[in-house]
């Protein structure tokens, strides 16, 4: 029964303020670049890479997780003999060029824009990835079908994000819209 418990708090955890910090990046980021929204309007085929590109953690802009705990973060820290065991490390950001190339921009025709490395990777993938992505893809594809001219409310964002060293979302996001 504790395991059982254990593992539903996990799931719930896990799956909640993850998917709500996606979506709200992936809002920030239309109100940023206006002409995505017009984009994903007319090629709505093209919401799923747009949610990959969400989900990629970049600076400034943010995705739903922080880019990974930078302690290694220089050479001499970063030697293997310096690491503790096993090592520490979680990186969920993918700057191989040859694998995902300009990662800081927001490339709708990127060709493997899965190549992030948001859902971490290994034996500990991400359980629920596709329900997250599926979340996502839906949310966008009805916010943008159903609110026109979406933009940030006047004076009222900071773009600050809660204080997490796991998770990375918004205070807060405020929106003006027409609606459709
Ligand atoms: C945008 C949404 C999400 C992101 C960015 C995300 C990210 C991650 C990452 C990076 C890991 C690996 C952690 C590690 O390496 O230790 C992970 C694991 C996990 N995630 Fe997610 N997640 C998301 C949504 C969800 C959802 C919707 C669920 C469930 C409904 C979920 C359930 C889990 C579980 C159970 C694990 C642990 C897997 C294991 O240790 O084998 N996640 N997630």
């Amino acid at each position: 029964m504790a395991e059982m418990l254990s593992i539903l708090q996990q799931i719930l955890v896990a799956g909640n303020e993850t998917t709500t910090n996606l979506i709200a990046s992936g809002m920030m980021i239309l109100v940023q670049r206006p002409e995505l929204q017009e984009r994903l309007r007319a090629e709505p085929d093209r919401i799923p890479t747009f949610v990959e590109e969400a989900l990629q953690p970049r600076i400034p802009r943010p995705g739903p997780l922080p880019p990974g705990r930078r302690r290694y973060r220089n050479r001499r820290h970063a030697h293997p003999r310096r690491l503790p065991h096993p090592p520490l490390l979680r990186l969920r950001l993918n700057r191989d060029e040859a694998e995902f190339p300009h990662a800081d921009e927001i490339d709708l025709d990127r060709e493997a824009p899965e190549g992030h490395l948001a859902f971490g990777r290994g034996i500990h993938y991400c359980l629920g990835a596709a329900l997250a992505r599926l979340e996502a893809r839906i949310a966008f594809t009805l916010l943008l079908q159903r609110l026109r001219a979406i933009r940030a409310a006047e004076g009222k964002n900071d773009y600050t994000h809660v204080p997490s060293v796991i998770l990375r979302g918004l205070k807060a996001l405020y929106l003006e819209f027409e609606p459709a």
